[in-house]
């Protein structure tokens, strides 16, 4: 898919990522980036970087009214970067209750898959473009750290493949992304390597260019993605030495 003159809308467009991804597409040439964020003033300093193609929208992924209106009000959009998503540092057994984990699944699954069901048509309309859903490598291995997010990342890739096979016939491509960890604010205590943000959303967009599905932005999440061909259990293992408190 060529990006100049695309059409982009961008989840959680004021976050660490998000920026990242307005900012590459108006370098890659799309001619009109809808910036999505909860608050669209917290997207000020984003939009002055060029008023004239990137535009603020206001969307809540788990609200399915502001969900319906995106895609009824943006119906030019030929790219969808689910990029919106929240990771809250929760074990499985040591967090207090399950509203964490519960928090984690209706934003990174079901309002990823709200966001794939209300563009899907819109999408068809204008010749099938792209969808790119930001998952995780840890969609593929459980970071016991992080392990409701891991386990709501690896719905969201489950999903990715399924909504990649039935919009396969109306020639959407569905990548999915998976870094390891990324230099932004959510990750500010992670020890390195990180990757950097801009590397994450060029890698994600010149898939999209070369028709890439699956994408691993920076080694950390190369080499993992080659570990977990190689010996599975070895970085299972590896990652269970990382548990919380
Ligand atoms: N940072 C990492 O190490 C890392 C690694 C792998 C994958 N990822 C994934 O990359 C994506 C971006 O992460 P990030 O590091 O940029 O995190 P971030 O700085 O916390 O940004 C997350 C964005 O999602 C938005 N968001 C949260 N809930 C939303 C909702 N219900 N509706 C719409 N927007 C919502 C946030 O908006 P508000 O400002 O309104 O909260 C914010 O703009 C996420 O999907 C994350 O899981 C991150």
């Amino acid at each position: 898919m060529r990006l100049e003159n695309a059409v982009a809308l961008v989840t959680g467009a004021n976050g660490g990522i998000g920026k990242y991804y307005v900012e590459a597409l108006v370098k890659f040439g799309a001619s009109r980036i809808y910036a999505g964020a909860r608050n669209p003033n917290s997207l000020t300093d984003l939009v002055a970087i060029d008023p004239q193609r990137i535009v603020p929208v206001p969307l809540d992924i788990t609200d399915e009214q502001s969900v319906i209106a995106a895609a009824s009000n943006y119906g030019d959009v030929n790219l969808l970067i689910n990029n919106a998503g929240i990771g809250l540092l929760q074990g499985f057994i040591s967090a207090t209750d399950l509203k964490s984990a519960r928090a984690e699944i209706e934003v990174n699954y079901f309002g990823t898959l709200a966001m794939c069901r209300a563009f899907a048509p819109v999408l068809k309309r204008n010749g099938g473009g792209a969808i790119v859903n930001m998952l995780s490598i840890l969609a593929k291995v459980n970071f016991p750290m992080n392990a409701s997010y891991s386990a709501s990342k690896a719905a969201a890739l489950l999903m990715t493949q399924g909504v990649r096979a039935e919009l396969a016939p109306q020639g959407t491509l569905v990548v999915g992304v998976m870094p390891g960890t990324v230099d932004t604010e959510v990750s500010r205590n992670f020890p390195p390597p990180k990757v950097l943000p801009i590397v994450v959303a060029q890698e994600a967009l010149q898939a999209v260019i070369d028709e890439i599905e699956d994408v691993y932005p920076g080694e950390q999440a190369k080499e993992m993605a080659q570990q977990l061909l190689k010996d599975p259990k070895a970085l299972e293992k590896a990652m269970a030495m990382m548990v919380p408190e």
